[in-house]
């Protein structure tokens, strides 16, 4: 087998500052709003969600945003992420393209969801809260928040989406391992939780109810607790850019040019993170860009592009998106993390602008792509990050088809090493196929 080397970096290339590209789109990204004035949202209305320094990177105009030298001295624990040429996978599938993946999984929690928990707890130890409320729904989000909340010495409570809490129990472990507290969501612990379990004792939950439960304990307390959000928000795209500032070096080793880039898009943080960077002023005549998207839950592709809030209840402020509706209620498909009826603004202006392309992968595709990754390249892709690796493969048989040898770029957000039963339940031929949003019934 020809160079089976990553294209490794030096922790000294670890970025020094994150891209901001919000005022480098070819289109404007439209401002929050507030959810009762529908007036540009306030900034002293973020501070009771959201940690003070969040808000001001929220604000920032400037393209780089320099990163505090804690936040860049805690990233080279795991970062630069390895990027590699996926040689075995290319020979299994006779392609002519030329696959590469850049890794986040390597984190200690196994994602790129660390990238912005630790920024979001250095901000709220800063100003002296005792600790973080958040959401999670396949339980990533949930670990990166609870262990960057133990590095800087706060306590964490998150309400994780019913059907996962009861689907993968280990992550709940590892939050419980890390110190942070766990509730399943709808919980019976805040006013929105207890309404919505009124009406359905078995409600499966959602990201957006979550959200909504976390929202209103840190609203709630009046200023000690306040709130991550670990996608959606322009300011965590901007986080997780040093994925695609590093796969942009890394690319440059490899000597080839990417054609097309591909990412899996919950609420569109890693997908952001790793595109945005390597679009900067090509916008229009680079790379084609692809979003992949379960079937079930098609926020780009089956969405409306209208203002709506991050949660279910209409707490955090009016964001311009794709949205299925914020009471959406996704089926329980593996992929905790895109079961969320939003997307992030920068996502959405570039879909409605129609610069970007998205593809809904029903749950089957998405687990037999998977499997086959696993068989050649020796990683389990978190279920989300398989939706990647689906669209990979069908463009990589285009590539076949078409006798084209188009680079390809695929962004592995995590590992699925938590996720075992759904492959396991996958290889047992027990898996549904969940293709469509009202498949669940
Ligand atoms: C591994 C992984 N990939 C992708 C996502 C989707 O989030 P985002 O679109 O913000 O990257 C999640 C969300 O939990 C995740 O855990």
């Amino acid at each position: 087998m020809r160079d089976e080397i990553p294209f490794t970096l030096q922790y000294t290339d670890v970025p020094s500052a994150w891209y901001n590209a919000v005022d480098d789109l070819p289109v404007p990204v439209p401002h929050l709003l507030d959810p009762i004035t529908r007036e540009a949202v306030k900034r002293a209305d973020l501070e009771t969600i959201f940690p003070r320094g969040v808000v001001e990177e929220m604000a920032a105009l400037q393209r780089w945003i320099d990163i505090p030298e804690p936040i860049r001295r805690l990233y080279r624990r795991w970062r630069p992420t390895p990027l590699f040429r996926a040689h075995r996978l290319e020979q299994a599938l006779d392609t002519p393209a030329r696959l590469y993946f850049k890794y986040e999984g390597v984190s200690p929690t196994g994602s790129h969801k660390l990238n912005t928990a630790v920024v979001q707890a250095f901000h709220a130890r800063n100003q002296g809260c005792r600790g973080m409320t958040t959401e999670t729904g396949a339980g990533q989000w949930g670990s990166a928040l609870a262990l960057a909340c133990r590095w800087f010495g706060l306590e964490c409570h998150v309400y994780m989406v019913r059907v996962s809490y009861n689907q993968k129990p280990y992550r709940r472990v590892l939050m419980d391992a890390y110190g942070a507290t766990v509730d399943p969501s709808p919980s019976g612990k805040t006013a929105v939780g207890q309404a919505l379990l009124r009406g359905d004792p078995d409600h499966p939950g959602s990201l957006g109810v979550a959200v909504a439960e976390a929202v209103e304990e840190a609203v709630e307390s009046g200023g000690p607790w306040s709130f991550g959000l670990g996608s959606v928000l322009p300011v965590v795209l901007t986080h997780q850019s040093v994925i695609g500032l590093e796969a942009m070096k890394q690319m440059e080793l490899t000597g080839d040019e990417p054609d097309v880039l591909v990412g899996c898009v919950g609420g569109g943080s890693n997908w952001g993170g790793f595109v945005l960077p390597f679009m900067r002023g090509r916008w229009g005549g680079g790379p084609r860009v692809i979003a992949a998207e379960p079937a079930a839950c098609p926020s780009l592709t089956g969405g409306r592009y209208e203002y709506d809030t991050a949660d279910s209840a209409g707490l955090t402020p009016l964001l311009k998106m794709y949205t299925l509706g914020r009471d959406f209620v996704p089926p329980p498909i593996h992929a905790g993390g895109l079961r969320y009826h939003g997307m992030a603004p920068q996502v959405s202006a570039l879909y409605a602008a129609g610069l970007i392309e998205a593809v809904p992968v029903p749950q089957l595709e998405v687990f037999t792509a998977a499997t086959q990754f696993a068989r050649t390249e020796g990683i389990v892709p978190a279920p989300e990050s398989a939706h990647a690796v689906a669209v990979t493969l069908r463009e990589a048989a285009r590539c076949r088809q078409e006798g084209t040898r188009r680079v390809i770029v695929t962004n592995i957000s995590g590992h699925g090493l938590f996720d075992l039963s759904a492959y396991g339940d996958f290889l047992a031929g027990r898996l549904p196929d969940l293709s469509t949003p009202s498949s669940s019934s």
